[in-house]
């Protein structure tokens, strides 16, 4: 009697055969194309590249001098080329620095030498923010954290940016 009923009919195993071609076959051809759909969502966007400015290091001075640059950015499917602005110059030691222009404060852009008042800071025209030549903000004016520093490097004399980020500690 048990014998019986563990029994497969001939429809049955038809069926459970073709259910499982068929969901293999399926498969088959979904796991491409949802790989399609979400594989440029899944890849890491050009953002942390080092980009070549075109600067060479030997005409960075102790004056802070602005420069411009594009850089391509993948967003999901979408490529675009976005402007990024940098106050490029050798501090004391030598050593290249490299700010973001864009205030601290509501995100206008600052520039070197901007006031009479103050030739020697960077100044911010839509509220009279100032920062010191090392970028930190200056004390009683409208931003209150110092200005934002490019990642760099030198590769054979010429100077390479990336990221702008918050400094540490501000
Ligand atoms: S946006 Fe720069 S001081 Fe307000």
């Amino acid at each position: 009697m048990s014998d019986k009923k563990q029994q497969v009919s001939r429809r049955q195993f038809l069926n459970y055969t073709l259910t499982g071609v068929g969901g293999f076959m399926a498969a088959g051809m979904l796991a491409p194309m949802l790989r399609m759909a979400v594989d440029p969502v899944l890849k890491e966007s050009g953002q942390g590249d080092m980009a070549n400015v075109g600067l060479s290091v030997d005409d960075i001075t102790n004056e802070p001098q602005k420069i411009d640059w594009k850089i391509d950015q993948v967003d999901g499917w979408y490529e675009s080329q976005v402007n990024r602005s940098a106050w490029v110059f050798k501090d004391e030691n030598g050593d290249i620095q490299a700010f973001s222009p864009i205030c601290k404060h509501l995100g206008c852009v600052v520039s070197w030498g901007g006031s009479d008042e103050y030739p020697d800071q960077f100044f911010c025209p839509c509220h009279d923010g100032r920062y010191y030549k090392d970028g930190t903000n200056v004390p009683g004016t409208p931003p209150l954290q110092p200005l934002d520093v490019y990642e760099s490097e030198v590769r054979d004399g010429i100077l390479f940016l990336g990221d702008a980020v918050p400094r540490k500690g501000a």
